[in-house]
């Protein structure tokens, strides 16, 4: 069955084009059913537009300037993205962190790219942070994931995916940071992808009453098992 994917961006949306394109490809059984992003500019609500996905833009500073709580915010967000019944809400390069109040309406059914490896470098600058970090010569390679979002956590979850990304001695912040992209985009769809599948064995499970078999994996190794039974719909 074809996943149905909501995707929140805040800028260039590389990463929701390569979604886009592994789905052209049909390397990705997914649909694209709404497109957000926080800033008006994102060029990815371009390519969102481009390619026929209905897109939102929903700032976050009218609720600021009212003096509104940010769980408003995401609790209006949720609505939105629920409308649209996703499977998956993918947070494909989304610079806000989210709160329970939009967490709870898609348990275990949200999904965060981050540009490091697990535990290493949360927040918005990892690449810098690791690109530092190795010429401090703390680090001899950085890499990205892919992980769930349970909860409030920043950049840390259930991991779904890894990919590890050299550096060079010959890098730098410009050429590691094109290294990670091109790492980032093949991870998600794979990523992505091993979800989805893992939906579809899950239900064969469930019709071979098999359905304590699935618990929690923290260990990166992926699949099925790195999640719980639950649907954003
Ligand atoms: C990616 O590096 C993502 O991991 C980070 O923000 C960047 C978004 O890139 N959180 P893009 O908008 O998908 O091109």
């Amino acid at each position: 069955m074809t996943a149905k994917l909501a995707v929140l961006i805040s800028g260039n949306g590389s990463n929701l084009q390569a979604i886009i394109d592994a789905i052209h490809t049909k390397a990705l059984d997914a649909e694209i059913v709404l497109v957000v992003s926080n800033r008006k500019n994102a060029f990815g609500l371009v390519r969102a537009e481009r390619a026929g996905i209905p897109t939102r833009y929903f700032p976050l500073k009218p609720y600021t300037d009212a003096g509104r709580p940010r769980t408003e915010y995401d609790a209006d967000l949720a609505q939105i993205v629920t409308e649209y019944r996703p499977d998956w809400v993918v947070l494909a390069g989304w610079m806000h962190i989210l709160s329970k109040a939009f967490l709870d309406h898609f348990p275990y059914r949200v999904v965060n790219l981050h540009p490091a490896l697990p535990g290493q470098f949360p927040g918005a600058h990892a690449i810098a942070d690791a690109f530092a970090a190795f010429r401090r010569g703390e680090i001899k390679q950085t890499g990205c994931m892919v992980h769930l979002v349970p909860d409030e956590a920043v950049d840390a979850g259930p991991v779904i995916g890894v990919a590890e990304v050299p550096i060079y001695r010959t890098d730098t912040l410009e050429t590691l940071t094109d290294r990670m992209h091109q790492a980032e985009h093949r991870l998600l769809v794979q990523s992505l992808q091993r979800l989805i599948v893992g939906d579809e064995e899950e239900i064969i499970d469930d019709e071979e009453g098999d359905a304590e078999s699935v618990g929690h994996a923290e260990d990166g190794k992926t699949g099925k098992n790195a999640r719980k039974r639950s649907r954003a719909r």
